[in-house]
């Protein structure tokens, strides 16, 4: 198959994983005979430091035409003082809206090897693999209005929804559910929030369409809580932007680091963006730190969502696993009687390893 990529390597870490995924693209493309043609574009501090934008007009108009798109990460101090608009999150959120990518997927699974990473019980973390489904491009992020008012003695942010921006969602967290383990928890504040109180009708309506999927309503404090005392108790969560984002970095605990976190940002048609769910941890950039695998198991996401290529995204997982069952880490992660290396020799490891 042949297919374009538009990478958006970004700041900090981002070209470092970004580097990795190409890498694991290359070796994927040249083991399954397949095409990959690849375009590098500016995204967030880098973009605002060479064109005076997060999110140039170029960026835009290559994405549009790319198969899918990969992004390291953008932001950081440098760029902490200027304004909200043209921060290089706007870069990000720009692109995930103009590109209409609704649907976040963030898989989060507990690697047998690393079961000791992690801060919380082994036993209680062991068996963890659930997918956070989050709305992306509506709710509390983007709502109108958003701002300071009456001499700054008044703040506002806006939770807004269609209702068609929830009903696609919803689909797309039943669909997920339907080919994994058929248990769909839906996370809400309905207690508390009208457009909860929505959200929940709607996963009811569209409940009957899935027969065969187990639905659950959660409060987003109480799903807060089980996520680190039962993880296993969870199959699909779906859920508002802004609950999706705490709730995803909160589950990467169960992973024993950020840094194993990957992401798929997809709309209906099968374009997508992926990236790793972190940032771009200036406090390590530039020092060859950084873990690769979030970059690299976003690959994967987007071989099997976007390509369609089942069988080359689970071998890119498959190698994974197979070089942390070797031990081999990077700094952030801690295994016992593990080789410490650094992020682009564990990256290659990995690319030999398919
Ligand atoms: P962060 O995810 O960049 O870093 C949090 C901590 O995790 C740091 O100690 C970092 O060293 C570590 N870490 C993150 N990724 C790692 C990796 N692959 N390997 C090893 N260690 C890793 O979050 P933070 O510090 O809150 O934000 C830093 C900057 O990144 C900010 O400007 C923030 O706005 C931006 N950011 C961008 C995101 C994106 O591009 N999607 C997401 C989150 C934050
Ligand atoms: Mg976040």
């Amino acid at each position: 198959m042949k297919k374009h990529i538009v990478l958006l390597p970004g700041d900090g870490i981002g070209p470092e994983v970004t580097q990795a995924a190409k890498k694991m693209l290359e070796a994927v493309a040249e083991r399954y005979q397949h095409t990959f043609t690849f375009e590098s574009q500016e995204i967030g501090g880098s973009a605002i430091d060479s064109q005076g934008t997060p999110l140039p007009e170029d960026t835009i108009e290559a994405c549009k035409k790319a198969d899918a798109i990969f992004l390291g990460a953008v932001g950081g101090p440098k760029w902490d003082h200027l304004p909200g608009h043209m921060r290089p999150e706007k870069g990000l959120l720009g692109i995930r809206k103009q590109m209409e990518l609704f649907a976040n997927l963030r898989p989060v699974k507990a690697f047998q090897q690393l079961l000791h990473a992690s801060p919380l019980k082994p036993e209680v973390v062991a068996g963890s693999d659930l997918l956070i489904v989050r709305e992306l491009t509506g709710g509390l992020y983007f709502g109108e209005p958003s701002e300071r008012k009456n001499n700054g003695t008044q703040v506002v942010d806006t939770l807004a929804y269609q209702k068609h921006e929830i009903e696609r969602i919803v689909e797309k967290a039943f669909e997920s559910a339907r080919v994994r383990r058929k248990h769909l928890t839906s996370v809400d504040k309905a207690n508390v929030l009208e457009s909860s109180r929505m959200w929940r009708e709607i996963v009811e309506e569209k409940k009957h369409d899935y027969p065969e999927v187990t639905v659950e309503h959660m409060l987003v404090d109480a799903a807060a809580m089980k996520l680190v005392t039962n993880p296993t108790a969870f199959d699909v969560i779906v859920t508002e932007n802004m609950f999706g984002d705490i709730l995803s970095d909160e589950a990467s605990v169960l992973t024993g680091s950020l840094g194993m976190l990957p992401s798929a940002s997809i709309r209906t048609d099968g374009v997508g963006l992926y990236e790793p769910v972190h940032g771009s941890a200036p406090d390590i950039a530039g020092q060859d730190k950084a873990n690769p695998l979030a970059a690299i198991l976003s690959v994967a996401m987007m071989l099997k969502h976007s390509f369609q290529m089942e069988e080359e995204a689970e071998q890119v997982e498959k190698a994974v696993a197979d070089v942390l069952a070797e031990r081999f880490h990077t700094s952030d992660l801690s295994i016992s009687n593990g080789v410490k290396v650094s992020g682009s020799v564990l990256a290659k490891k990995v690319v030999e390893q398919l």
